[in-house]
């Protein structure tokens, strides 16, 4: 049978314009950097894609090199795209986007035209689709002239592979120099997708504010500092965790006791607020109307039910906001 998505999908989302955009995006996103490559169990992900997207999730981002092996994710998601949501891909707001190694030579990486573009073709092919709906340029490149590579970008819009660009990852600075020559050219930066929870805060400092002016929209990703701020580590580092795992980017010396200690006060106040610390250090990002949507990750369907009660609460008391602050200084 194929899959019917829930008639009542749209009633508990909410929906924040990106920017000056005319796009909207779910309040929560979902990612698939881990838990969608061939090292994964398709049928784990699929389920995982079902309830996102039974549940109003419309934005589901993905890269070049995500997996492992690089790629992995795409070609899986490309395979559930035709398999169960061949009928909803006008509901989608699909993103890929190139700047970290993905294939040997000088061609494969950082942010050259030649990488950019053949780097999307690829994309394309592996998830089927005839377009993203965003395009981003990962990180940063020191070598390569930020003229080149927004000029990539907005010609991969003007052939139609990418309806919008965004940037990831670009220090204020950068951010604002981009956003800059991408107006120019009259294709507007979308989006800026930078790290931000709780515990990495770099953005406050400048972005958040720069973004704002320039009518881009934010998407922090890592909001729930890849699990840290959950309940998961708070009696040691479960088998299943990503701490655990070979491939997973976050490391058992990540999981530190200081860290802990932060966690398990940080979880007392979100068990007085109801809410689970997961839940509590989304709509703590999400409480920000400079915030687009949070780019969160799940291993298990479970997670991401979870995850999306955080919307249930989204307002913090001054008190709360102190305390959160003294625990994290
Ligand atoms: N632009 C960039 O450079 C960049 C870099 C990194 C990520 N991203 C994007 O951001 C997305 C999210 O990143 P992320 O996966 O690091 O996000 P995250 O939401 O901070 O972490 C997700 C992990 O936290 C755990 N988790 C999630 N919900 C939970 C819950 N309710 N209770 C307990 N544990 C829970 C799971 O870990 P376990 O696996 O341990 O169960 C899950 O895999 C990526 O998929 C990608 O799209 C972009």
């Amino acid at each position: 049978m194929s899959y019917l998505a829930s008639k009542t999908r749209y009633q508990n989302m909410q929906y924040r314009r990106c920017g000056n955009s005319g796009i909207k995006l779910s309040a929560i996103s979902l990612g698939l950097w881990h838990n969608f490559g061939h090292v994964d169990t398709l049928e784990n992900s699929r389920a995982i894609l079902k309830l996102a997207f039974d549940s109003g999730i419309t934005h589901f981002d993905l890269a070049n090199n995500y997996g492992p092996p690089p790629g992995s994710a795409e070609e899986n998601f490309g395979k559930i795209l035709r398999e169960d949501f061949a009928a909803y891909r006008d509901e989608l707001i699909i993103s890929s986007k190139a700047g970290y190694t993905m294939w040997d030579g000088p061609y494969g990486d950082w942010g050259s035209k030649k990488y950019l573009v053949a780097s999307l073709d690829q994309s394309l092919k592996r998830m089927g689709l005839e377009y993203v709906d965003i395009f981003y340029h990962h990180r940063p490149d020191p070598d390569t002239p930020l003229e080149e590579t927004m000029a990539a970008l907005d010609l991969i819009v003007r052939q139609g592979k990418a309806l919008y660009v965004g940037i990831s990852n670009y220090p204020a600075v950068e951010a604002a120099k981009a956003i800059d020559l991408l107006k120019k050219m009259g294709t507007p930066c979308l989006i800026h997708q930078p790290k931000y929870s709780m515990f990495v805060r770099w953005v406050e400092e400048a972005l958040l504010d720069t973004l704002e002016q320039e009518g881009v929209g934010c998407i922090p990703f890592s909001p729930l500092a890849q699990g840290l701020l959950t309940n998961k580590y708070l009696h040691g580092i479960p088998a299943d965790s990503r701490a655990a795992k070979p491939h997973g980017f976050l490391k058992e010396e990540d999981v530190s006791e200081t860290r802990i200690n932060q966690i398990r006060q940080l979880n007392d106040i979100a068990q007085q607020r109801n809410q689970s610390l997961a839940q509590m250090a989304l709509a703590w990002l999400l409480k920000d109307n400079r915030i687009t949507s949070v780019l969160i990750g799940a291993s298990k369907p479970e997670q991401l039910a979870d995850s999306l009660h955080c919307l249930e609460n989204i307002n913090f008391s001054e008190a709360e906001l102190n305390s959160i602050e003294q625990i994290l200084k």
